[in-house]
C-alpha cells in the first residue's frame, strides 16, 4: 500500500515538473516508433494526442494567476493527460512489444483489454488523489454511489469474469467452429473473444456477438474439438422394391467419390425407418473442412441422385401421389422408347459393332441400359472385377492407371462412340484401369448377357476387339513401372487372347 503511494507520488511529481514529465513520455513514444513494426505505428496516435494535449493545457495555464481554480483545474487535466499517455505508451512497450516477443504470439484479447483497463484506471486514481479526493473515501462515504457503480457494474464484471473462465477453460479458441443456438443458421467460426464479448461469424458472413456471461449458460458444440474431423448425416429415402443392400452399396460408392469426404474414418449408412411409403436411411461421413459443409453435403446428394438413376432406383413419393397418377407410367414408356433410341444411334457409330445387321443392332439397344455420371465420378475401379462393356454415348472419360509407388498417369480419354470395359469382360481378369469422368457423361452399359447374345450371332466381333485390346495392352504396359511380362509379337498375343475369350464364352 506504501509502495504504491510512493511509486504514484512519484509520478506525480515527475508529471507536474512539466519539462521532465515531457521529455519522458517524448523519449518512450520516440523509442516505441523506432521498435514498432509499422503495420502497427498507428496505436501510437493515442499517447502522442494526448501529449500534445498536455503541453497545450501547460501552455493555456501559464497566463494564468496559480492561485486561480482555472489554473488548478488545468494542473488537474494536464496531469490526466500526461498520465493516461505514460501509461498507454508504458503498456504497449511492456505488453504488446516485450510479451509479444517473449510469449511468440499476441496476449489473447480479453488478458490485453483488462491490463489496459487497470493501467487506465490506475490513471485515473492517480489523477483523484492529485486533486485531493481520496478515491477510498468517495466509495466508503457515499454508499448511494456504492450501489449504482455496484448495480451498474454487475452485468459487467459476469462478462468480464466468465471471459477469464472461457479463457482458463478454453471450451473453444479463435479459430473453432461453435454452436450454441439450436438454429443451424448460426454455427460460426469464433473470431474474437474479448473481455465483454465473443463474435462468431457465420456461413452467411453474419457477425454474432454473444457476451460471455450468455455463454457461460449455454451449451456449446464445438466442432473443431476434440479434432478437426466432424460427421455429416445426410437422410435420403429409398424404394421398398430394392433391397437395403443395393441401395446401401450405391450409397456408399456415392459418397466415397465426393470431394471434401474422408475415407477414414470411412462413410456408413444405416437404414433408419421404415416410412409409410419408403425406406430412411442416414448416409454418414466425415469431413475435415468444415466451413464447406453446406457444399460437400450438397455433392453428395448430386452424386446420390446420379448414382440411384444409374441403377434404377427410384426416390419414391408419397404413395397417395403414385397411385393417382396413371400418366407417369406412359410417359416413363416414352422416354424409354426415346433411350432406347438414341443408344441404337449410339452404337451405330462405334467401329467394331458398324457390321453388325440392324436387328442386332437393335437387340443390343434393347438388352443395354444407358447410364449417367457427373463429372469427377469414377465409373470402373482398378484392380476391381467386373462384367459390363461401356460405349460413350456422350462426354469424356479418362483412363488412368496406378503405378506401383501410388503415382497414377492418364493413359487416354475416351469421347462419343469410344469404348471400355471389354478386357474384363472379354477375359474376366481384375479392371486394368480405372474410368473416371471428366465432364458429365451418359455412358451405354452392356452385360455380360447381351455381351454373349451378340457374339454368339457374330462371332467376327471378337477378333475386332481382340485388336484394339492387345494395343490398349501394350499402352498399359509402357505406362506401368515394373513391366509386366508379356512376352511374344503381338500376333502371338491377339491368338492367345482369342482363346481366352472364346474360353470364357464357351464360344
Ligand atoms: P478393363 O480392364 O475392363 O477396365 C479398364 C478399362 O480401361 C479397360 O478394360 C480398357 O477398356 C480401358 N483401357 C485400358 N488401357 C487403355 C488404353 N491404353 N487406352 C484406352 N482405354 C484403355
Amino acid at each position: 500500500m506504501r509502495g504504491a503511494a510512493t511509486i504514484s507520488d512519484v509520478l506525480v511529481r515527475i508529471a507536474s515538473s512539466g519539462a521532465i514529465g515531457i521529455g519522458i513520455a517524448a523519449a518512450l513514444l520516440l523509442a516505441l516508433r523506432l521498435l514498432m513494426p509499422k503495420a502497427q505505428r498507428g496505436k501510437l496516435r493515442l499517447p502522442v494526442a494526448l501529449l500534445g494535449l498536455h503541453v497545450a493545457a501547460l501552455l493555456v495555464r501559464l497566463p494564468l494567476d496559480p492561485a486561480s481554480s482555472l489554473h488548478v483545474a488545468l494542473s488537474v487535466v494536464a496531469l490526466f493527460l500526461l498520465l493516461t499517455a505514460l501509461g498507454r505508451a508504458a503498456f504497449l512497450l511492456v505488453v504488446d512489444l516485450i510479451l509479444g516477443v517473449r510469449l511468440g504470439r499476441p496476449l489473447s484479447r480479453i488478458i490485453h483489454d483488462i491490463i489496459q483497463g487497470l493501467v487506465y484506471a490506475g490513471v485515473a486514481l492517480i489523477t483523484l488523489r492529485a486533486a485531493g479526493v481520496e478515491p477510498g473515501s468517495l466509495l466508503t462515504t457515499s454508499a448511494l454511489l456504492t450501489a449504482v457503480i455496484g448495480l451498474s457494474l454487475q452485468e459487467t464484471l459476469g462478462n468480464l469474469f466468465a471471459g477469464l473462465a472461457i479463457q482458463a477453460q478454453r471450451p473453444f479458441e479463435v479459430g473453432d467452429w461453435i454452436q450454441i443456438d439450436p438454429d443451424p443458421r448460426l454455427i460460426g467460426q469464433v473470431i474474437e473473444i474479448n473481455w465483454r464479448a465473443t463474435t462468431v461469424l457465420t456461413n452467411d458472413q453474419i457477425e454474432l456477438t454473444v457476451p460471455n456471461g450468455t455463454l457461460a449458460k449455454s451449451t456449446i458444440r464445438n466442432f473443431t474439438k476434440p479434432t478437426a474431423i466432424a460427421r455429416r448425416m445426410i437422410e435420403v429415402r429409398g424404394p421398398y422394391e430394392v433391397s437395403p443392400r443395393i441401395v446401401e452399396q450405391a450409397l456408399l460408392g456415392a459418397v466415397a467419390s465426393a470431394p471434401g469426404v474422408l475415407l477414414a474414418p470411412p462413410p456408413f449408412v444405416l437404414a433408419a425407418r421404415f416410412d409409410e411409403s419408403s425406406i430412411g436411411y442416414q448416409v454418414n461421413f466425415f469431413i475435415e473442412d468444415f466451413a464447406r459443409r453446406d457444399r460437400i453435403d450438397s455433392d453428395v446428394r448430386q452424386r446420390i441422385w446420379y448414382a440411384f438413376h444409374r441403377e434404377g432406383i427410384a426416390v419414391p413419393f408419397p404413395t397417395r401421389i403414385v397411385r393417382m397418377a396413371e400418366a407417369p407410367s406412359e410417359s416413363q414408356a416414352r422416354s424409354e422408347a426415346d433411350e432406347r433410341q438414341r443408344r441404337l444411334q449410339s452404337l451405330r457409330v462405334v467401329d467394331f459393332l458398324a457390321a453388325l445387321p440392324p436387328p442386332l443392332l437393335d437387340r443390343l439397344a434393347t438388352l443395354s441400359k444407358t447410364c449417367s455420371y457427373m463429372t469427377g465420378e469414377v465409373v470402373i475401379r482398378q484392380g476391381a472385377a467386373g462384367h459390363e462393356l461401356f460405349i460413350v454415348q456422350s462426354g469424356e472419360v479418362s483412363v488412368i492407371v496406378g503405378r506401383e509407388g501410388g503415382s497414377t498417369a492418364e493413359v487416354a480419354r475416351l469421347g462419343p462412340g469410344k469404348f471400355f470395359g471389354e478386357m474384363s469382360l472379354m477375359t474376366g481378369e481384375p479392371r486394368s484401369a480405372t474410368i473416371q469422368a471428366v465432364s458429365d457423361c451418359e455412358l451405354v452399359k452392356v452385360d455380360k448377357g447381351a455381351f454373349h447374345e451378340i457374339l454368339a450371332a457374330a462371332p467376327g466381333i471378337a477378333e475386332k476387339i481382340t485388336e484394339v485390346l492387345v494395343a490398349r495392352q501394350s499402352a498399359l504396359d509402357e505406362n506401368v513401372s515394373v513391366r509386366r511380362a508379356r512376352a511374344g509379337t503381338e500376333e502371338a498375343k491377339t491368338t492367345a487372347l482369342l482363346e481366352k475369350i472364346r474360353q470364357f464364352f464357351s464360344m
